[in-house]
């Protein structure tokens, strides 16, 4: 039995749900902490090769595979190989999904959480950088807080998926991603409009190559994967919401070019304001909710301020959430015949209770760790580091030597046929990216994180 399959209702639909997935809390709050860490500018630059040369290429590779077998990620993969191997390749990624939102949800609680908090006015009571990381840690050691927020997140999140990817998933889009480039300009503006901008400008603008090591590039990396929502089927599930009347090689990059600016806009705001008030821009995670807090309340209009960047960081979190939870989602009404709001209910539950001991690393089972992880940096660790780059490896030589390079062009040139004409250039970067970047360079990056390509080094 073939049920029938919804589609994207427009061409900017999907570009704007999928690059509602790409763009959150990886742009907003994860990019300007790991940049600020490692020295701004050099990152960056390292950041926007690895976009390049092995983000655009992946990502038009997993939307390829969604569109083509119009399928979740492991019934794509079964479609396009009968093999069991690719199938578990596939549920991965389900799980990858699963572990994402964990942590995902915690973060994106915070955020809701401090929306109320700059309504309050509450930042107004502390001067220091300590008393505001105080009162985040009084806030993140109350479980109920801490829960109740990421209950209202998971909530929403599941309210929009329960709609369907037109009325739920396309709508929220068209809706969400136009306000949030809206705020983030003017939180822009306003942050260049400072005194002292300029220092800000300066950190992500001129290298030091000085503070450069290995695990820059691994970190740039993995950034690149988190950040575009590769390497666990994400953009594959949205793809396979596409017709073939719209071109995949165009609307990646678009989807690419719109992340990686909002990245740096994010970036321009955050640092600008950062330096004008004169605080340190290597705050690490706590950048966003200890450090600027402390940065709204020296500069005029910061109540407003406020709020809008906490409505901007849930916004961008809520419309990449959705994507996650869409995984599920297709998996269970594709595979398993479920009906699209029973999975919505059971599986957003489900996703509920495994964000639950993450939240609770924050208080009381801080003590609780594993490899010296608590259950928040472990899945953090595990989907970013690991699950996400094993999945981006596979998908890459999937693509490039299990599916049969030529029926892989028969389905990219469906409605690229132009671009196929005019541009082969363009077919033939993303060949050679697919085929050997790709795969290479995200093996060898494996194969550093477990240690082993410095032994194999050595060993030379
Ligand atoms: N890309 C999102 C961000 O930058 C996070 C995200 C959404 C994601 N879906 C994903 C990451 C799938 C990995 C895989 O915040």
């Amino acid at each position: 039995m073939q049920k029938k399959r919804e589609h994207w209702n427009s061409k900017i639909g999907f570009i704007l749900a999928a690059s509602g997935s790409a763009i959150g809390l990886g742009n907003i709050w994860k990019f300007p902490y790991i940049a600020g860490e490692n020295g701004g500018a050099a990152f960056i630059i390292i950041y926007l090769v690895c976009i390049a040369i092995i983000g655009l290429p992946v990502l038009i590779g997993e939307v390829l595979l969604g569109r083509t077998t119009q399928r979740n990620p492991v019934g794509a993969f079964k479609k396009l190989s009968n093999s069991k191997f690719w199938a578990v390749i596939g549920s991965l990624g389900v799980i990858a999904g699963f572990i994402i939102l964990s942590f995902y949800g915690v973060v994106a609680g915070w955020s809701f959480g401090y929306i109320f908090e700059a309504i309050n006015g509450s930042f107004y009571d502390f001067n220091q950088i300590e008393s505001a990381s105080n009162h985040f840690t009084q806030l993140t050691s109350n479980v109920t807080w801490i829960v109740g927020f990421l209950a209202l997140f998971i909530g929403i999140t599941m309210f929009i998926v329960y709609a369907g990817v037109q009325k739920g998933i396309e709508r929220a889009s068209k809706i969400m991603m136009p306000l949030l480039l809206v705020i983030l300009i003017a939180l822009m503006i306003k942050g260049l409009s400072l005194q002292g901008a300029e220092k800000g400008l300066a950190f992500l603008l001129e290298p030091n190559w000085g503070n450069v090591t290995g695990e820059t590039i691994l970190l740039a990396l993995g950034h690149a994967f988190f950040t575009l929502s590769l390497g666990m089927g994400a953009m594959m599930t949205y793809g396979s919401y596409m017709t073939e009347k719209d071109s995949i090689p165009a609307s990646a990059l678009q989807i690419v070019f719109l992340d990686t600016i909002i990245a740096l806009i994010a970036g321009i705001a955050i640092f600008t304001a950062v330096f004008a008030t004169g605080q340190d821009p290597s705050g690490g995670p706590g950048l966003i909710f200890h450090t600027l807090p402390i940065v709204f309340t020296k500069m005029t209009g910061g109540y407003i301020f406020s709020i809008l960047f906490f409505l901007l960081l849930s916004i961008a979190a809520l419309t990449s959430a959705i994507s996650l939870l869409e995984v599920v989602i297709a998996y269970f009404v594709d595979e398993k015949d479920w009906k699209r709001h029973k999975a919505v209910i059971t599986f957003g539950i489900i996703t509920f209770l495994v964000g639950v001991p993450s939240a609770l690393s924050f208080n009381v089972m801080s003590d609780m760790t594993i490899f010296g992880l608590n259950f928040f940096d472990l899945a953090d660790y595990l989907a970013s580091n690991i699950l996400l780059p094993v999945g981006g490896l596979f998908i890459s030589i999937f693509i490039a030597w299990v599916w049969g390079f030529d029926k892989v062009l028969i389905e990219l040139k469906k409605g690229s046929e132009k671009l196929f004409d005019n541009s082969p250039w363009v077919i033939n970067y993303w060949k050679v990216f697919i085929k050997y970047f790709a795969p290479v360079l995200i093996f060898l990056v494996l194969l550093s994180k477990l240690g082993l390509l410095e032994i194999i080094l050595n060993f030379f």
